[in-house]
């Protein structure tokens, strides 16, 4: 029987890390990932995939036979980063680990770099010093194209507004450049934004719909947030990672352009959450200057007809239907927690339902 495929993920707690263990899972990998350490869980959103495959739960089942299994380990520690290597040997490594928050970026500039840039060369560098014989995907940003007019596909020049853009840049290149120095499979996938439920909660459309739905239980009264103008390209993170997966399983190491070639406003991602309820987002809405950047992207719109050629990849979700599983998923968690809507296992309950209670609370907050 053939062995299995090694797949190692960084960044695997994180938003598309979670859905690339779920996904490379059901492809028959072994899906093995570094988690850093933090004083309070950070393991969350693969806290399903832990509880089933624990090694207190499989006794006979070693940590390295496992189907999935997490180590501790930092992109800033070299030594971290070979040691898992060595320990994992994998086939495929996808290094989403980042900073990932570009407002944060220009708060912590230098940390940034230091994760975004120098972990991916630590990890690059240590491939080719052990001459590992795997393929590797670099998490790249549609940031790196700041102020370049949109469409922006792989022949746009990258013009980075912040310290995120800046490090995703370099790092970019030095893919590039470890491709072409040393012949390292390597590969980048430059992703526009995408979104999910388990998207971080300091993101503007998280901001937006966990925002809503405290609003609609009577837990806070607006949403305060900066540039409503800027114009974003949103997919589903659940599908993005398959582009990740397709671009490692390429013929030859290239870069891709992963986008669903639609853009909307920060402002209309408001006004469609709002209008799920009814609610018009005006009387919701506070405009801060505490939340404008010191550079911004004005319009992110990507053209990813080279991966729709080449890896026959084509996104399904678009922004209707992200805004609305966001909405829904943060309204469920909301109404659950404050008992507005009873917890009974194994009762499966569609949209429409949290929706309608969501349009209920909404027309009592228009009399109030
Ligand atoms: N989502 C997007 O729209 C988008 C678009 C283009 C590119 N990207 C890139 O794609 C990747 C995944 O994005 P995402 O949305 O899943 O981001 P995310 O939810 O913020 O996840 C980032 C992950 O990286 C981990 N991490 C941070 N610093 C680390 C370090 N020093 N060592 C090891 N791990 C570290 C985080 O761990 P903690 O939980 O401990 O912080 C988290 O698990 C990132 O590289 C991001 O920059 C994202």
């Amino acid at each position: 029987m053939a062995e299995k495929r090694v797949a190692f993920i960084t960044g695997i707690g994180g938003q598309d890390g979670s859905y690339l263990a779920e996904f490379l899972l059901k492809q028959g990998y072994q899906v093995r990932g570094m988690i850093r350490r933090a004083s309070s869980p950070n393991t969350e959103r693969i806290l399903p995939l832990i509880e089933q495959y624990w090694e207190s739960k499989n006794p006979d089942v070693k940590s390295l036979d496992s189907p999935f299994f997490s180590q501790y380990g930092d992109l800033t520690d070299a030594s971290s980063v070979r040691s898992l290597l060595e320990e994992f040997h994998p086939d495929e490594i996808y290094n989403l680990g980042a900073q990932s928050h570009v407002a944060v970026s220009f708060q912590n500039p230098l940390s940034t770099l230091d994760i975004n840039l120098m972990g991916t060369m630590r990890i690059l560098d240590a491939i080719r010093d052990m001459k590992l014989p795997c393929r590797f995907y670099q998490a790249s940003s549609s940031e790196m194209f700041g102020t370049s007019q949109p469409p922006q596909n792989e022949n746009t020049p990258f013009r980075p507004q912040s310290p995120y853009g800046v490090a995703k840049v370099a790092a970019f290149n030095a893919v590039r450049m470890y491709r072409d120095a040393y012949g390292i499979f390597a590969s980048n996938g430059i992703l526009f934004n995408h979104e999910s439920p388990r998207r971080g909660i300091n993101f503007v459309t998280r901001k937006i719909t966990m925002g809503l739905a405290k609003i609609l239980v009577g837990k806070d009264r607006n949403i305060v947030l900066g540039n409503l103008d800027a114009k974003r390209d949103w997919g589903f993170s659940g599908e993005y990672v398959e582009g990740m997966w397709r671009i490692l399983q390429h013929e030859k190491p290239d870069d891709f352009v992963i986008a669903t070639g639609e853009t909307h406003t920060v402002r209309d991602f408001m006004r469609e959450s709002f209008a799920l309820v009814g609610l018009n987002y005006e009387n919701f809405l506070v405009s801060s200057d505490r939340y404008k950047r010191p550079a911004d992207v004005p319009a992110l719109l990507g053209d990813s007809t080279k991966a729709r050629k080449i890896l026959g990849w084509n996104p399904q979700v678009k922004f209707k239907e992200i805004t609305k599983m966001m909405i829904v998923a943060d309204l469920k968690d909301k109404f659950e927690k404050t008992g507005n809507v009873p917890i009974e296992r194994g009762v499966m309950r569609d949209d429409d339902y949290y929706l309608g209670i969501g349009r209920d609370l909404a027309s009592k907050l228009r009399k109030s």
